[in-house]
């Protein structure tokens, strides 16, 4: 089954080299767009994603007495193609810093300590209702190494697979309330205020489970008009 794709809506997505982030001149094409038609395979795959990679749960919180330490949060998330309909089966991929602002990869050399009972990222499959569940800790905010020293606030990275290649999405997940996101250059790099709403989670009531995590409800949206802007 064939799918169609929307164009890229440059109101709503990052300016594509983002100042003070060396890595966004890497990533971005420095000529000007060849425009040619999608090919099917790029619209029909891939399939069968879910099969093909090894999954990791959706917890990298620890238990018991290996809990990570930090705040304890359950997000649940949703991810819906550009028409609403939950994207059902497919994988999508988080990785965060710990509480501290730690990331597990051998390029942070921060001086922020390592948890060695937190897990750092994970790989699952949404349901049919296109949601996911993950628990995990609050990550911490931390220092961009540049020269001039400005900081991230809390966020958790997501790649959503979609439907099929062209609906690929790599993204960001914002705390409200957090005053490092009215000057984080990377959720800033979105123009529209709108969408940069859409990439900052709402607190709900927490459920009472015997852990009484925080709770945070998210909503994905792969492509089209509402979608949920690119971060890199
Ligand atoms: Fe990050």
């Amino acid at each position: 089954m064939s799918y169609v794709i929307a164009p890229r809506d440059e109101r709503t997505q990052p300016v594509r080299v983002i100042p003070g982030y060396p890595q966004t001149p890497w990533r971005n094409p420095k000529q000007p767009l060849v425009k040619r038609a999608p090919t099917l395979s790029e619209l029909t795959g891939p399939s069968n994603v879910s099969r093909r990679v090894q999954l990791l749960g959706g917890d990298v919180a620890g238990h018991g007495e290996t809990q990570a330490i930090g705040q304890l949060l359950h997000l649940r998330v949703r991810v819906v193609d550009e028409d609403g309909a939950p994207v059902g089966g497919t994988v999508v991929e988080m990785w965060q810093a710990n509480a501290a602002g730690r990331y597990i990869h051998p390029n942070d050399d921060d001086h922020a300590p390592v948890d060695e009972h937190f897990y750092g990222a994970a790989r699952l499959v949404t349901d049919d209702t296109g949601s996911f569940l993950l628990r995990t800790v609050k990550p911490g905010a931390y220092p961009v190494p540049t020269k001039d020293g400005w900081w991230r606030p809390p966020h958790v990275h997501f790649s959503i697979f979609g439907r099929v290649w062209l609906s690929r999405l790599v993204t960001q997940m914002y705390f409200p309330g957090e005053p490092l996101n009215a000057q984080d250059r990377i959720l800033n790099a979105v123009p529209d205020a709108a969408a940069r709403e859409r990439l900052v989670a709402k607190l709900v009531p927490p459920t009472g489970d015997p852990y009484n995590a925080l709770v945070y409800e998210h909503q994905i949206v792969v492509r089209g008009r509402q979608a949920t802007p690119a971060q890199p």
